[in-house]
């Protein structure tokens, strides 16, 4: 198959022509690619994986670990062994919440959250806190969504066994420096989660490099199928937790009165996976690197400098977070003053462009900047310079539509 790398390769837009799609940060389009790759499998490949002995379910079996493979390479994990599938990232980090957050956490520990996360690496560590007798406590940034290597080593405790961050914020679009906040958690003790669902689809990144104890992020974000997400955690962390779900294919043995459980990661693979979706995941993996990260953040920076630079300009739209586009790395979540964000959406809706607006499952952070709500758009590579004309073309209608004066 031969790739454009841009609008052609994706059929929602021959299906929904003129469509200016600026909501990539809740999931992305699909190149022709991925849903070709995930309907071969159910058309060639499929049969139960891990289970059969004869050809198709081999077949079935090589797409799955192949793609699991292919996951190991894109973020430069140490084996396989490293890399268990889920359904997406909120999966994820339930599973550790779960199995790593049961075994370990006690009463009078302390879990530390940035302020600014999704409620998927928020609320798994709320109801294991308030389960365990644990103090939950929120590592907060500035009003530009900067968090500091100083703040962190504040807030850590000899109590802090785990401080959960996304590397990029869902509303700020920041890029934390999660090495260093990894060195300063590892330096006390702390282990890290990394909430790559931002991060991963946009720019390279290297578990190894990061240091970081856990990884998440979804197929869906990054090109792929939805249903498909993807837990890296450390070989030794993953080894001596205990599995999450428990049934089907996660096992050694199994007698009337007790199980030994299956090698690392099938441990935490239970009942019948998803080999579609990981196949189109792979597929997916294989687009991103063929058009490579370089290529990918020099359309996304030149269109969010673009966008940024545009909304600056127009009276009464203010930009949550960084003053700088660099810092935006494609979302740039907005309020316009005296409409309501729903209003803002509803008003881009009807000019046939799809943007975001609420509070993006990040309440406690929307408390924390007296922000009821507001709206966002968010960029992919396949986006262009006329869907920034076309967002910034009604934007700056915007007030002029609900009665204002300009
Ligand atoms: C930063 C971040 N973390 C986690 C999630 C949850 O992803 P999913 O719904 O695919 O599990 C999202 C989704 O928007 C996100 O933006």
């Amino acid at each position: 198959m031969s790739n454009y790398f841009d609008k052609r390769d994706f059929p929602v837009f021959e299906r929904y022509k003129g469509l200016v799609y600026l909501d990539n940060s809740a999931t992305q389009q699909k190149p022709a690619a991925v849903l070709e790759r995930a309907e071969r499998y159910y058309r060639e490949e499929n049969a139960n994986p891990l289970r059969g002995l004869y050809e198709l379910s081999v077949k079935a079996t090589d797409a799955y670990e192949n793609a699991r493979e292919a996951v190991r390479a894109f973020i430069g994990a140490k084996t396989v062994r490293e890399i268990v599938f889920s359904r997406n990232a909120t999966e994820s980090l339930n599973l550790i919440a779960y199995s790593w957050g049961r075994a370990n956490i006690k009463e009078g520990d302390e879990i530390l959250v940035a302020i600014s996360e999704h409620h998927s690496d928020l609320l798994p560590w709320q109801i294991l806190c308030k389960e365990k007798g644990a103090e939950l406590k929120y590592l907060e940034c500035d009003e530009e969504g900067r968090y500091t290597a100083e703040g962190l080593r504040a807030a850590l405790s000899p109590r802090t066994k785990l401080f959960a961050i996304a590397q990029i914020s869902n509303v700020f679009g920041r890029l934390n420096p999660i090495k260093k906040f990894t060195q300063i958690c590892h330096d006390n003790g702390t282990l890290i989660v990394c909430d790559g669902a931002q991060s991963v689809p946009h720019t390279a990144v290297d578990v190894q490099q990061l240091g970081v104890d856990f990884l998440v992020f979804s197929g869906h974000k990054m090109l792929g199928p939805m249903g498909i997400g993807v837990l890296y955690g450390k070989e030794e962390l993953l080894e001596a937790m205990p599995p999450f779900l428990y049934g089907g294919e996660m096992i050694d043995t199994v007698t009337r009165c007790g199980a030994s459980f299956a090698e690392l990661p099938h441990k935490f693979e239970a009942g019948t996976v998803n080999a579609g979706g990981a196949a189109g995941l792979h597929a997916a993996i294989d687009y991103i690197n063929e058009l490579g990260f370089e290529e990918i953040e020099r359309r996304e920076n030149e269109l969010t400098k673009l966008a940024f630079e545009e909304m600056q300009a127009i009276p009464h739209v203010n930009i949550i977070g960084a003053k700088e586009w660099q810092e935006h790395h494609g979302i740039l979540t907005f309020t316009v003053e005296g409409v309501h964000p729903h209003d803002i959406a509803a008003i881009f809706d009807a000019e046939n462009v799809a943007i975001r607006a609420g509070h993006h499952c990040a309440q406690p952070l929307h408390q924390f900047l007296r922000v009821a709500s507001t709206a966002r758009m968010s960029l992919a590579f396949y986006n262009d310079e006329e869907d920034i004309r076309r967002f910034i073309g009604v934007l700056g209608t915007l007030r002029r539509k609900m009665g204002y004066d300009g």
